[in-house]
């Protein structure tokens, strides 16, 4: 997959940009739902190569720890995961795998309970591996379950930045609420990107938006903010058969392009919470200040 990173594609998309500017805190982006199906994981892969084209050092981690098919999407076959390291057996750095377009994939562990109740040395072991990752990184992306378990939740809460992809589906949009409901009450969250995936079009899109905002902001009293929408487009599962980005299968395609600008206005926009950055972030999901 590596060679994807230098070839002809993505040209429509992406190659026209200029690298981001430095020096901005590092980011932790966590992509949740919900309402399983609408499209995270495609978002989280696209979203990361997007981000790497546009000169940002980006490693997603696969937090759907029962499900997890992140790998499978990138045609990626790890042999390695979070797991590993916390069972002490290997180091964080062998077991990153590198995906197209530079990106670094930490492949799924499975078991919530591992990662939240480890015992002290373990923690501290797995503190000290994330902190080589900090300096090397300029955004992390957390792909993460559907539904709203332990895991999706605490994934989502230790995250700077919540993304919330769902579709223009009234299933999706109740999903979508009952998330930032749990997440909004039990974890104090009170912003929330949001994009809206498989829209017909933006006046679609836009109206899905407006009927979560009203009822979030008025009964939830968080923020909601739309990042745009990507558009229903065959290339997308063409692409997952072919087991590629579709950004990078069919750079030209509209939900590339969408899925390209959706990453430009994440570059844009400073993180909605106070940053750590990676350490910060497996502090708060190992359990440290947790609301
Ligand atoms: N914009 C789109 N247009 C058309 N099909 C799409 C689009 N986005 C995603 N899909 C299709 O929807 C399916 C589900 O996508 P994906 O696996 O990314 O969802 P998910 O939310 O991660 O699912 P899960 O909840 O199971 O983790 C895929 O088969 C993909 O091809
Ligand atoms: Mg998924």
């Amino acid at each position: 997959m590596r060679s994807l990173a230098g070839g002809p594609m993505a040209e429509t998309a992406l190659d026209t940009e200029a690298p981001a500017p430095a020096g901005r805190p590092l980011r932790v982006i966590a992509v949740a739902s919900g309402k399983g199906g609408v499209g995270k994981t495609n978002v989280t892969a696209n979203v990361a190569v997007a981000l790497a084209r546009l000169g940002e050092r980006v490693c997603v981690l696969d937090g759907d720890l029962g499900l997890g098919n992140l790998d499978v999407l990138l045609g990626l076959t790890p042999r390695l995961s979070l797991l590993h390291v916390l069972r002490g057996e290997r180091r964080l750095a062998e077991v990153i795998i590198d995906g197209p377009a530079g990106v670094r994939i930490i492949p799924a562990a499975s078991g919530a309970e591992e990662l939240t109740a480890l015992a002290p040395a373990e923690r501290l072991r797995l503190l000290d591996e994330v902190d080589a990752l900090d300096a090397s990184l300029d955004v992390l992306l957390v792909d993460t379950a559907a539904g709203i378990s332990s895991n999706v939740l605490h994934f989502t809460a230790a995250a700077a930045d919540a993304l919330v992809v769902m579709t223009p589906e009234p299933t999706a949009l109740t999903d979508a609420y009952a998330l930032m409901k749990v997440l909004a009450s039990r974890y104090g969250r009170r912003e929330f990107l949001l994009i809206v995936n498989m829209a017909a079009g933006a006046a679609d899109a836009e109206a899905a938006f407006a009927r979560l905002a009203r009822v979030a902001e008025r009964f939830l009293r968080v923020r909601l903010e739309y990042q745009g929408y990507v558009p229903y487009d065959a290339a997308v599962p063409r692409a997952v058969r072919e087991q590629h980005p579709v950004l990078l299968a069919a750079p030209g395609a509209p939900a590339s392009l969408a899925l390209a600008d959706l990453a430009r206005r994440l570059t844009r926009r400073p993180p909605s919470a106070p940053t750590g950055g990676v350490q910060f972030f497996f502090r708060r999901l190992l359990g440290d200040g947790r609301s």
